[in-house]
Formats: structure tokens, C-alpha cells, sequence
């Protein structure tokens, strides 16, 4: 049966501690443009974005969750954008392909330090997929994004190399180029899976399909999307969220999570927030 709002809501709320894998910004930097965040004409403050990306490490840490950090290279200024360095599930790993040239080089940099660290084998992708930024666990759910970056046929390599059963959900507005931007796992326990989205992110039919999913979802506006409020890390009572969603704070704590804030301005230029910095490690 799936579990209604009402059975979910409020107190129950449960912290469960998590694994992430982050990537220190020390080469971050707007060098091109590859979505429409990203402006080279405007400065970056290397120390400005360092700071914010610490204090993004400690909040998890103080949150009790664990964080490894993989060593940023030369050359690769969006690497700190870990969620797209590979999907790691219960039934295994997958790495990345990206979409542009210019990211090309992160794909084996992850790839070779998860195995050379311990998280195990690595499917290499034949297809485009740019890791959790499209592809995102809700309990029995892997739901993966395509229109802007992940090829449709990424999702069918992925059902393959897994073994389960994907949900492919077409976003349609270049803003929201990553799944990640627009929707955000709010409780990923398969038993009270809980989601929130920008409907507007999605096409038709994708709506159709979360609506069916998830029919007690937290529905959010184009405000909370536009300052890519979406772009949240939860862990199932706490929920790490730009200080611009202010709307989007308001209702989680309605909904009995709560919100914590941490500032991301230098790391938004570049078209990312929380959950783009953070990799969920599931094992
Ligand atoms: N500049 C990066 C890009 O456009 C930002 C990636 C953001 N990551 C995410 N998971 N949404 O690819």
C-alpha cells in the first residue's frame, strides 16, 4: 500500500546518517558556459565558493553523515559537482559520461578513485549519463531525468547493468537541465518514499508519471526552482536547501522536516547547490 502523507507526516520524520563523497573546489572557476547559470563574464570568488563548500562539508558532518572527499585536478573547474561523478547503489556502481567536452576528463577521475578507494567496481557507461544529477534513488524508484544531458538510451543500460527497473522522466526547461534541479528526494525509506518538484521542470507525460508515483509530493513554484531551491540534501529530517528558498524552508517545515540553510552563491554560478556538491554513497 503506499503510505499517504497523513501516515508519514509531521514527527515521524527520521535522520538516518549517510555516506557522501564531496570534491573540495580548489579548481573551481566559470571558464565556459554549458548551462544558463553559467556567465565567464562574471567573476568567481575562489575564496568566497572554498568557504561556502566547507561550511556545506561541516553541516553535513555536524548532521552525523560521513563525507569522503575525492581530490579535485587541474583543468576540471565543475568536478566539485560530485553528484555527477557516478550513480553507486545497492546493486552496484555506474560511472559517467558526460554530454560536453569539457567535462569530459571527470568521468575516469571518479571512476578510478572510487575504485582505488574502496567503494568497488565501476561500470563504465557506454551512454551518456550524467550520474545522480539525473539519476536519483526514491525507495524502489530510480528515477532518471533525460532532455538535456542523460540520453533516453542511458536509462535502458542502466535497467541492464543494475538490474532494475527505470523511470524515465523528460525535463523541458533548460534551467532545470539536471533531475536534481528540479526535484528533490525528501525521505528515500521505500516504505515512505517522499519526493518534492518543480512541476513546471517536466513534460506532460512526466508529470503524469510523478503525479501517479507520488500523488502526496510537495508541489513547489518556479520561484523555489529558479534559485535551484531543488537542489536539497535530505536524509529524511533534515533537509540542506539554499537561504533563497525561503517558501520552499516554509513548507518542509510544515511537512515536519527540517530545513537547513547553507549559502552556495559562488557555487551556483557555475549552475549548482547542495545536492550537485554531495554523492550518495549506498552500499
Ligand atoms: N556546471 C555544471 C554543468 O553544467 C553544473 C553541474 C551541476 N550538477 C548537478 N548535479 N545538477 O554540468
Amino acid at each position: 500500500m503506499t503510505a499517504s502523507l497523513t501516515e508519514t507526516s509531521r514527527a515521524d520524520r527520521v535522520a538516518r546518517p549517510r555516506h557522501f563523497v564531496m570534491c573540495r573546489p580548489t579548481h573551481f572557476t566559470v571558464s565556459y558556459e554549458i548551462n544558463p547559470w553559467m556567465d565567464t563574464t562574471q567573476a568567481v570568488d575562489a575564496d568566497v565558493a572554498l568557504a561556502q563548500w566547507e561550511e556545506l562539508k561541516a553541516t553535513h558532518e555536524r548532521l552525523g553523515h560521513t563525507v569522503d572527499v575525492v581530490p579535485g585536478v587541474p583543468g576540471l573547474p565543475d568536478m566539485v559537482y560530485a553528484a555527477n561523478g557516478a550513480l553507486l547503489t545497492a546493486e552496484g556502481n555506474v560511472g559517467v559520461r558526460f554530454t560536453h567536452p569539457e567535462r569530459a576528463g571527470e568521468a575516469e577521475a571518479y571512476a578510478s578513485w572510487l575504485e582505488e578507494n574502496g567503494f568497488g567496481p565501476v561500470h563504465r557507461p557506454v551512454e551518456t549519463n550524467e550520474g545522480e544529477g539525473d539519476l536519483l534513488v526514491v525507495g524502489d524508484h530510480l528515477l532518471a531525468g533525460f532532455g538535456f544531458r542523460t540520453a533516453l538510451t542511458a536509462h535502458a543500460e542502466l535497467a541492464r547493468v543494475l538490474g532494475r527497473e527505470v523511470t524515465s522522466l523528460e525535463l523541458v526547461d533548460p534551467r532545470f537541465y539536471h533531475l536534481d534541479t528540479a526535484l528533490t528526494v525528501l525521505d528515500d525509506d521505500p516504505a515512505h518514499p517522499d519526493v518534492a518538484y518543480f512541476p513546471g521542470a517536466f513534460s506532460p507525460a512526466a508529470q503524469a508519471v510523478l503525479q501517479r508515483l507520488f500523488p502526496d509530493a510537495l508541489l513547489t513554484d518556479e520561484e523555489t526552482a529558479a534559485v535551484l531551491g531543488m537542489n536539497a540534501v535530505s536524509d529524511g529530517l533534515h533537509v540542506v536547501l539554499s537561504p533563497r528558498a525561503q517558501r520552499y524552508a516554509d513548507l518542509l517545515a510544515e511537512r515536519g522536516y527540517q530545513p537547513v540553510p547553507v549559502d552556495l552563491s559562488e557555487l551556483l554560478k557555475g549552475g549548482g547547490g547542495a545536492k550537485c556538491c554531495t554523492l550518495v554513497v549506498r552500499r
